[in-house]
């Protein structure tokens, strides 16, 4: 049994992760601030409240239990929001992550699981993209994620710290036994949003762009299920437990699906008839991002479960189902403001 530490564990993906961790029998401790994340979304596992760059709780929590590997989830993730306000950005993404680091490796605890992104890549060609493929990112977030990727390279020649840096593509879906899922405020991803308009929580869906270089005009993007993430970390967790070196490694199906495939696919699962209304272009969209996962395929045996995106989306579509209803439960009346 191994004891992990979870910073992020009550956010979207951290929290699938712990519900899992927990199901393997591992000793779970959650360090999450609560900003995005839901206290009732860590479960069973011990949750302490606090940044991920607060020195005097990690202090505390690196002195009072001895833990074996940190997977860190904690980050913000809007990439036009990281261009609006880049110093929220390298604050928290790429200083608190420093932060943690050094208390971390002050008391030898050296394993550790990286939430990265295919943001790293900006515009990549050709597709799909492996890891070598240049990092060049087009916005701060992306950034941020290819800065603490370098510092973990430094760390492990300096420090022997061991680190797996796991390029997610799109994470979407939910748990399939409808406990969690993606509780964004405000939402900014397709999938929770088309879900929204076929639930009639919101007026309509934006299509931001049909003037892309791609077949139908719409982005392309490799929508991965949040629990096959998870199966990743956990594969990624065991290497490194049994001495494995550090690595990076891209997370997707590699098969893309462009906008109006994805509201397509929506209308099947749903039946609902979702309303489209055509926008501007988002600023900093790629036109395609698709990964070639092969390595993590091939070197930890990472085999997807939930590939099918009408899968993923139906899996969205039961925890969209209990939305409304715990909103309106919170007296929020079950509609979603609108953030453009
Ligand atoms: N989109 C719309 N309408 C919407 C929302 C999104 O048309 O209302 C489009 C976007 O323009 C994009 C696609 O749907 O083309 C997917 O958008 P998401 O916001 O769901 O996801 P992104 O691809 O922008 O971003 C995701 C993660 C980021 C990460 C990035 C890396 O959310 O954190 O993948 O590829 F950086």
């Amino acid at each position: 049994m191994a004891k992990v530490l979870v910073v992020g564990g009550a956010g979207y993906i951290g929290s699938h992760m712990v519900k899992r961790l927990l199901q393997e029998g591992e000793e779970v401790i959650v360090l999450d601030n609560l900003s995005s994340g839901y206290r009732e979304a860590v479960g069973d596992a011990m949750l302490i409240e606090g940044s991920a760059g607060d020195r005097k709780v990690l202090r505390e929590l690196f002195g009072t239990y001895k833990i074996d590997l940190v997977m860190h989830f904690a980050s913000f993730i809007e990439v036009g929001e990281s261009v609006r306000s880049p110093a929220k950005y390298y604050r928290n993404n790429v200083a608190s992550t420093l932060e943690l680091l050094h208390a971390m490796t002050a008391v030898g605890v050296n394993r550790f699981v990286f939430s990265s992104s295919a943001a790293v890549y900006g515009a990549a060609e050709p597709e799909p993209i492996t890891e070598e493929h240049r990092c060049a990112p087009l916005n701060p977030y992306g950034r941020t994620k290819w800065m603490v990727e370098q510092v973990l390279q430094d760390y492990d020649v300096a420090y022997g710290l061991k680190a797996m840096s796991l390029r997610y593509f799109n994470a979407a879906g939910a748990d399939p036994d409808g406990e969690l899922g993606e509780r964004h405020d405000p939402e900014s991803h397709l999938i929770p949003l088309v879900l929204q308009a076929a639930s009639g929580r919101r007026e309509s869906i934006k299509v931001f762009g049909r003037d892309y270089p791609t077949p139908d005009g719409t982005c392309i993007r490799d929508y991965v299920h949040v629990c096959d993430l998870c199966e990743a970390h956990l594969l990624a967790m065991r290497n490194l437990l049994e001495g494995g070196e550090s690595r990076t490694y891209n997370l997707g199906n590699g098969n893309g699906f462009s906008v109006s495939e994805v509201i397509a696919a929506a209308r099947r699962v749903t039946g609902a008839g979702i309303k489209v209304e055509d926008a501007e272009r988002r600023p900093g969209d790629p036109p395609m991002l698709v990964a070639d996962s092969s390595k993590i395929r091939r070197e930890l045996g990472w085999k997807p479960q939930y590939a099918g995106l009408e899968t993923i989306i139906s899996h969205a579509w039961a925890w969209e189902g209990k939305q409304g209803g715990r909103m309106k439960a919170e007296g929020q009346g079950g509609r979603m403001k609108d953030e453009g």
